[in-house]
């Protein structure tokens, strides 16, 4: 019986090999591998290796080696599924034997090679006749067909129907193209057409080499400009990212994450081949995650402009969080990476990389750059904003470091910089204290939206419906956890409302802010701004399942007065667990 990769993956990451090998045998580092005696051959010197970070065994001597799972057959004797089963069981992982986890794998394999197929057609279609147009549009943007052929990039013809054809003909059916996101079904006939027209087709690829998605990008500046595949049994943005299929045979050492496909491919032109991007969304904990099982050192590189700014700054401590180091390039001269290499070519890039500092150092140089140091008064209003960011760190070392290198450059003492630390982070729990105790003590009436017509009926459940929507809006992909939340479910009708438009543009590929809500009254735009500024704490899935959580618990005491069905949010809150559960 085939077990579905997905789950073996699984299994290997949680089960370590140095750790299940050293149950057995003594293991001794040298360099990045680790020897002991050989306990499948008698022997005196150590000849049996093991490389944690590709997960293999090898044995020098009697050459013998393979996965963590070869290892548990070879050394208690037991069958390949037999193996699994008592590694999963070491770990306590529930072992997918049932019938509708095979079925859904069977299902998720007749998407992974329509998608591949799909990749294949578009590819094909860029030297035909109706790809002229996007072949000359891939050369415009300097991609040589070497570049495009690495990537598998291909065009959409301007077609209702070509791919689906296309696809038909090979046998898929009507239900997987739909299943697939390369078909969407419309409203007044319910026949199904092809979604991507007339777009430059990028491929995403999992670490597997399955095609799982696509990013579509047009040839002119008519908008979206980029439309993704939506969220399929096969392709879930927020663990996924571009290129990371090539950038992790890398030899550079490390990988370069930046926001758009089209940097991506250019930096893997120009010999960067270590480079990928997020898909369009927010960097979420799973890329972080997934980043760190293939390097140890991350360069970050956004867009200069504000936004680019922002996601810096929240990228940082995910990434720092999933032990990786992580360094800031900053853009100049060019608003992303592609444009500056195709400007200024790779010698340039390469120094910008080197000149490139890790992130505390970034952020004191950017607060450094707002004052002139030559004034006292700005001297005081920049010490004061170091030692309040420098508060925030969180090791002593670091503060005592980076303090004293402040106190250097304002020229005062180490001794009363770390005063002025110690002074900024005493306001900054004071500050965080009040806040939440604003919100917590607030009268009932100061909550209440100003408008009559939505005032609230459930003050508590208001409150979590309102951070709910709050962390939606800062982090979208967030989106994707809700999938059995609904409208019904909210307290407050135009919150429910609020959800269910961000959730219709998300399954759109429309970008989920406060300007894609289109169907509220000024009134009604005013509060969700001021409930933006309200709920501004962490955003997290913890912190969204606490609001899950009292939605629910105050959607079913309203619901156990009047009878309605509240399955959904109970089966969302395990879904939630769940997904907790196999993180840690
Ligand atoms: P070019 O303009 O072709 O150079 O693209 P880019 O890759 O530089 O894209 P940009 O910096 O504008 O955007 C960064 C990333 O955000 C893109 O690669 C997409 O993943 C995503 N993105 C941009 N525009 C849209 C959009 O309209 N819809 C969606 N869903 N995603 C978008
Ligand atoms: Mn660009």
């Amino acid at each position: 019986m085939a077990f579905p990769p997905s789950f073996l993956e699984e299994l290997a990451v949680r089960n370590p090999i140095e750790e299940v090998v050293g149950q057995y045998v003594n293991l001794r580092r040298s360099g990045s591998n680790l020897f002991g005696l050989c306990p499948f051959h008698g022997e005196k010197t150590a000849s049996f290796s093991v490389n944690p970070e590709k997960g293999i065994y090898y044995c020098f001597g009697c050459h013998k080696g393979g996965s963590v799972i070869n290892f548990q057959m070879e050394i208690e004797g037991l069958s390949y599924p037999d193996a699994v089963r008592a590694l999963a069981k070491r770990v306590g992982m529930e072992v997918p034997e049932d019938e509708q986890y095979q079925s859904r794998y069977r299902q998720q394999e007749r998407l992974w090679a329509l998608s591949k197929e799909a990749a294949r057609f578009f590819n094909s279609q860029l030297y035909g006749p109706a790809g002229a147009e996007g072949l000359a549009y891939a050369q415009k943007r300097g991609m040589p067909k070497s570049t495009l052929t690495r990537f598998g990039i291909g065009f959409a013809p301007n077609s209702w129907s070509a791919l689906c054809d296309a696809m038909l003909e090979k046998g898929y059916t009507e239900e997987e193209l739909k299943q697939s996101g390369l078909a969407s079904v419309s409203q007044k006939t319910g026949k199904i057409y092809d979604r991507f027209r007339n777009r430059l087709m990028f491929p995403i690829i999992d670490v597997r080499g399955n095609v799982i998605g696509f990013g579509g990008r047009v040839m002119d500046d008519s908008t979206p400009k980029y439309l993704n595949s939506p969220e399929t049994i096969i392709f879930n943005k927020r663990k996924n990212l571009f290129a990371l299929n090539l950038a992790k045979k890398s030899k550079l050492g490390y990988m370069i994450l930046v926001e758009g496909y089209m940097d991506a491919v250019a930096l893997h032109q120009y010999g960067f081949d270590c480079a990928v991007a997020s898909l369009g969304t927010s960097l979420t904990e799973e890329h972080a995650a997934l980043l760190s099982r293939y390097t140890e050192q991350v360069m970050l590189i956004y867009d200069g402009d504000e936004a680019g700014q922002n996601a810096t700054k929240r990228a940082i401590p995910m990434l720092e969080k999933a032990g990786l180091q992580v360094k800031v390039l900053q853009m100049r001269d060019a608003k992303d990476p592609d444009e500056f290499l195709k400007k200024f070519g790779a010698d340039r890039f390469r120094l910008l990389l080197e000149e490139s500092s890790n992130r505390v150092e970034y952020q004191l140089r950017a607060i450094q750059k707002k004052y002139d140091l030559r004034e006292d008064d700005q001297r005081i209003r920049f010490i004061d904003e170091a030692a309040e960011f420098i508060s925030t760190l969180g090791n002593a070392v670091q503060r005592e470091i980076y303090g004293s290198r402040v106190a250097e450059a304002a020229g005062i003492t180490p001794e009363s910089m770390q005063i002025e630390v110690k002074k900024a982070f005493k306001r900054r729990m004071a500050r965080e204290k009040k806040k939440q105790e604003r919100i917590d003590l607030s009268p009932a009436s100061n909550l209440q939206p100003k408008d009559r017509h939505i005032r609230y009926d459930n003050i508590k459940s208001a409150m979590a419906e309102e951070s709910l929507i709050a962390i939606l809006l800062r982090e979208p992909a967030l989106l994707d956890c809700c999938g059995a939340l609904s409208a019904q479910s909210f307290s407050s009708p135009m919150l429910g409302r609020v959800f269910e438009q961000l959730m219709a543009n998300h399954a759109q590929g429309i970008p989920v802010s406060l300007t894609g809500l289109t169907d509220f009254s000024p009134e009604e735009m005013s509060h969700i701004a001021l409930l933006l500024q309200r709920h501004d704490g962490p955003v997290s899935e913890q912190a969204l399942s606490d609001c899950i959580r009292t939605i629910s618990t105050e959607h079913q005491s309203q619901s156990a007065k009047s009878p309605q069905n509240n399955d959904d949010l109970l089966s969302l809150q395990k879904q939630l667990l769940a997904r907790k559960g196999l993180k840690t």
